[in-house]
């Protein structure tokens, strides 16, 4: 994706709450918060002068030495994150917070004496990043064009039930599903293994799906059992999305790392961190092994627009109203879009909503992918006035479509109603010609 200057197709001249406008004059309901980003909505003054005053005091420092802005972030944070772990590692973004995970783990182990375990398993479909470690431990059709260089890292089935992998229906598979970690873990050897990492509700790569409430307490188990580190990549559904402050907190499990980007910023300023057990950072460091930063790790203007992003949302209380206003839109999404031919399967949580599009509703075969159905029902809604996060549908490998609609917190019914009547419009449009 090069920028080609004032030949891109859609020009955005300014934004505010969920809305975009364009430079002819248009307005977009921005129903995918961007890449899933915008948590707060945007165009916030209180941030804009947080970040002007943040810029007119300083504006870098080695990572290695505090600075008020990085010290009141992590404070904050401390009281976000699940208990325990309270240090944390920041980066530019998400792919290079996943890099982070995956080489502390891999140190981690090390440090202890344990430098066979070295590898992470990861799941498919699955996405953790862009860059190329970030990329091995995914198991995303975006791998394709990098296979001969990715790290060979092993991966098991995701846990879903739309189309379960094992061909079974909840509650029968969940056991499967979680099992299919440890049969992993011993067919490797589990003192070959460093991590597991897994995206608590899979995002882009499935088209939103939140597993069953099994799922993730046995994972913590058996990752236990083979002293293993869970990594819960929270980059999508951390800081409120799923109506909790992170999708882990659904049910009480506290990985050993956990990794935002997103919204921790609400896309005001690009970052990402990990944040890591005490213990096992004191670990890590009382072996004198050294954890290299980015030159951009926690930058003092990141940390202080995070810090207010963080505030306002407390203030406002946005993970309470992502859990409202999130449960009405997704009753309203079911309510009028179930019944449309091309719509398999409405899931989510919060403000976290997939909608699988599908050839065949009762079979759930997906469309071709060679048809490009997501793209052209995007194309669609956005000539409506709608954008959505396109993302792959549950078909796993064979591709598969799904619509993310995932807005900022800030939205209300009325704008509930405006991504109904044009989400269904566009599907309306598309369905004729396929
Ligand atoms: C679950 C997950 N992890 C990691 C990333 C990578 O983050 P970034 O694009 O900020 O590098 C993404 C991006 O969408 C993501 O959804």
């Amino acid at each position: 994706m090069f920028m080609r200057g004032p030949h891109d197709p859609i020009r955005i001249e300014r934004a505010e709450g969920a809305w975009l406008y364009t430079s002819d004059g248009h307005k977009i309901l921005d129903a995918g918060a961007g890449a899933v980003v915008i948590n707060i909505g945007q165009g916030r003054k209180e941030i804009a002068e947080v970040a002007a005053r943040a810029i007119g005091k300083l504006d870098y420092v080695v990572p290695v030495w505090t600075t008020e802005e990085r010290e009141r972030l992590v404070e904050r944070l401390t009281r976000w994150t699940p208990a325990g772990l309270s240090r944390f590692f920041f980066t530019s973004g998400g792919s290079e917070a996943v890099e982070a995970a995956l080489k502390f783990s891999i140190l981690y182990h090390k440090v202890r004496g344990k430098e066979s375990k070295n590898k992470i398993i990861g799941r498919k479909p699955s996405y953790h990043g862009n860059s190329l470690a970030a990329l091995s431990v995914g198991g995303s059709s975006r791998r394709a064009d990098y296979e001969s260089v990715l790290i060979d890292w092993p991966k098991i089935d995701t846990c879903y039930c739309y189309r379960c992998p094992w061909g079974k229906t909840y509650p029968e598979c969940d056991i499967d599903c979680a099992q299919a970690l440890e049969k992993e873990i011993l067919n490797q050897g589990a003192d070959t293994i460093a991590a597991f990492i897994a995206e608590p509700m899979m995002g882009s790569s499935g088209g939103v799906y939140p597993p069953v409430k099994e799922y993730w307490p046995m994972l913590r188990e058996i990752c236990d059992r083979y002293d293993v580190l869970l990594i819960a990549d929270e980059v999508m559904t951390g800081f409120g999305r799923t109506g909790r402050r992170f999708a882990v907190d659904h049910w009480d499990v506290t990985p050993d790392i956990l990794i935002g980007g997103k919204g921790l910023t609400g896309g005001y300023m690009p970052m990402g961190m990990i944040a890591v057990k005490e213990t096992m950072v004191e670990e890590v460091e009382r072996g004198k092994a050294d954890f290299m930063f980015y030159t951009y790790s926690s930058h003092p203007v990141a940390c202080a627009v995070a810090d207010e992003v963080l505030a306002i949302m407390e203030h406002e209380r946005l993970v309470e109203r992502a859990a409202e206003v999130g449960a009405r839109l997704g009753a309203t999404l079911k309510e009028e879009l179930s019944g449309h031919p091309m719509v398999g399967d409405i899931r989510g949580t919060g403000m976290f909503w997939g909608v699988e599009l599908v050839h065949d509703k009762l079979t759930r075969v997906p469309f071709a992918p060679e048809k490009k159905v997501t793209n052209r029902v995007l194309g669609a809604a956005v000539r409506r006035g709608l954008f959505f996060y396109p993302a792959s549908g549950m078909a796993g490998k064979a591709g598969g479509d799904a619509m993310m609609i995932t807005p900022p917190f800030t939205i209300g019914d009325a704008e509930i109603e405006y991504i109904i009547r044009n989400a269904r419009g566009a599907l309306d449009e598309i369905y004729p010609s396929l």
